[in-house]
């Protein structure tokens, strides 16, 4: 049976690296077949462009470029790794997908939705999350969570309004697809009881036993 592909979106410091490694042991200590992996990156050629887009040594990075490297890491990302997991039956998990995308260039750079769409889809080549984890905290907690916004990173270094953006973005997308995209509060509460809900979705959606 084909595997599913669950990815996990927020704002930067949202606890999404913290989360991941709370279900990746979870996931091991039951012996699922899991395959843990991020964006932009996960494939030698995607974490090379990655490092490329969040330079923050590109000051002159367009949008338009800014969108296009990352569906092209996305495409080496779905072809190299994603599907063939899925393929052979694994669980994929996502650390952000085509939903970045969506709130960062699409709804936060202000570019044309249908542009961004259409850049997405050729990097995904069609392939869909089945389900989407959105760890809900506003962009102002979670980069006090982190102790402030890495300066060598060119997204994290976008002022606070940016942020703001990407998180009424996720918002406007949570609206748009409340079946896939499934809001968890990941507010001030200890990291265990926000991995609590996630079980908990994840068990609702028959993904977990
Ligand atoms: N529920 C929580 N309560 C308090 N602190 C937390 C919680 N979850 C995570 N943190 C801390 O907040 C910081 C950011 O968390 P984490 O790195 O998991 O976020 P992230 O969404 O992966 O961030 P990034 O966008 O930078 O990858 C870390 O120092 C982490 O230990
Ligand atoms: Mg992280």
């Amino acid at each position: 049976m084909r595997g599913k592909l669950i990815t996990i979106e927020g704002c930067e410091g949202a606890g999404k690296s913290t989360q991941l490694a709370l279900l990746r042991a979870f996931l091991s200590e039951r012996g699922v077949d899991a395959v843990f992996t991020r964006e932009p990156g996960g494939t030698s050629v995607s974490e090379r462009i990655r490092g490329l887009i969040l330079d923050a040594a590109n000051r002159e990075m367009t949008g338009r470029t800014e969108l296009l490297l990352y569906a092209a890491a996305r495409a080496q990302h779905i072809e190299e790794l994603i599907e063939p997991a899925l393929a052979r039956g694994a669980l994929v998990v996502c650390d952000r997908f085509s939903d970045s995308t969506l709130a960062y260039q699409g709804y936060a750079r202000g570019m044309d939705l249908g542009l961004v769409r259409a850049a997405d889809s050729m990097g995904t080549g069609g392939v869909l999350p089945d389900l989407t984890l959105f760890l809900d905290i506003e962009p102002k907690a979670a980069f006090l969570r982190k102790g402030g916004a890495d300066s060598a990173d060119r997204l994290e270094n976008e002022g606070l309004a940016f942020h703001e953006s990407v998180y009424r973005g996720y918002l406007e997308i949570a609206r748009r697809e409340p079946d896939r995209f499934v809001r968890v509060d990941a507010g001030p509460t200890e990291p265990e009881r926000i991995f609590a809900s996630i079980l908990g979705v994840l068990k609702a959606r028959g993904i977990l036993l």
